[in-house]
């Protein structure tokens, strides 16, 4: 094992961390869950804080991040960014400069309607915090990156697969009547390219995701040893696969013009044309047979997927969501937790 020192350092997305350094996080993030279960987990950030900042709503990475703070000895502070003074047009850097004053991390989610929909500009609003606070940055979910619920996922994976290089991993679009962010499935695509799997995203054709992420999933598929394909043939991709995430997203359209331009009626239209991309029992029958069903959740049940299927033998998905709890602890207490 390499030790590595992982203090002070933003996490924008997993792709912008080593190899080395997910590997090192996830191997904590195992042991802070051994851990845990056995009752006997060490107060790593006492007496500290971390701030979150919510532009948008939030489950599980609000509950979660808070709950990583209070089991290693520290503090979370929610801030509902409507209640700030940031929408009186306090800027980003005094806001910034503020939270490092008064503690050691800043966790921030801005994305969808808080951007209207245009894609990049929750990353940006990010990596300004991140230009001004000296205290780390994590990022909780922006319109480009989701690295909390990646390591997450992947941890998940290997979890369920001990042998997981070349297990082909489909990242399928999903009918629903929301508009959701390209966040997590690009993450995902990212970090499953970055350890070896075989990542096919099948999406009907006005669902294409940025061009530059597939960009990078095809090298670090070539560096990985694993592979990466786009399909617009759901029923093709699912053939053998070993893991499935069905979720809906924004079509390239709307998020390249944002939704005020596009218009909500005609993206709305546009997921109307593909109802029947849905995950059924039917489906998961094409998929080999020890294969997983995984959620970055919400799912949105009889449009996304069946009940059936999400509440079947082949579902993960809450397994799943409790890995954010014990992958967050581990980037908390890496990159806040200090020597003393
Ligand atoms: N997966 C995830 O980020 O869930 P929330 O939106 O509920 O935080």
């Amino acid at each position: 094992m390499t030790y590595i020192d992982l203090y002070g350092k933003d996490l924008i997305t997993t792709q912008e961390w080593t190899i080395e350094e997910l590997d090192f996080t996830l191997e904590f993030a195992k042991e802070l869950k051994r851990r845990f279960y056995a009752r006997d987990l060490p107060e790593l950030l006492k007496n500290k804080t971390f701030f979150m900042l919510f532009y948008n709503t939030s489950t599980r990475t609000r509950a979660s991040f808070e709950a990583a703070m209070t089991f290693l000895g520290g503090h979370a502070q929610f801030v509902d960014v409507s209640t700030t003074r940031i929408g009186e047009g306090e800027v980003i850097k005094d806001t910034a400069k503020m939270y490092e004053r008064y503690g050691h991390g800043l966790g921030i989610r801005v994305l969808e309607s808080a951007v209207d929909y245009v894609y990049g500009r929750g990353n940006a609003v990010i990596r300004e915090y991140a230009k001004h606070a000296k205290i780390p940055v994590i990022n909780m979910a922006d319109d480009m990156y989701h690295p909390c619920q990646g390591l997450a996922d992947i941890m998940t994976v290997q979890e369920k697969f001990p042998k997981y290089e070349k297990k082909k991993y489909v990242i399928m679009w999903a009918y629903s009547n929301k508009i959701r962010s390209w966040c997590s499935v690009q993450e995902e695509a990212l970090i499953m390219t970055r350890y070896g799997l075989d990542v096919v995203i099948a999406n009907p054709p006005e669902f294409d995701l940025d061009p530059n992420i597939y960009e990078i999933c095809r090298k670090n598929a070539e560096e990985s040893g694993g592979s990466f394909e786009i399909s617009n043939d759901y029923k093709e991709a699912l053939e053998g696969a070993h893991i499935v995430f069905p979720r809906s997203w924004a079509s390239h359209q709307c998020v390249m013009m944002g939704i005020n331009k596009f218009g909500k009626e005609n993206e709305l239209a546009l997921h109307e044309k593909y109802r029947d991309w849905m995950l059924t029992r039917e489906l998961v029958d094409l998929m080999d047979k020890n294969s997983i069903i995984m959620h970055v959740l919400p799912v949105f049940r009889g449009e996304e997927a069946t009940d059936e299927v999400m509440d079947g033998p082949h579902s993960v998905i809450y397994d799943q969501a409790e890995n954010r709890l014990h992958v967050q602890m581990a980037v908390l207490a890496l990159v806040m937790g200090g020597r003393t």
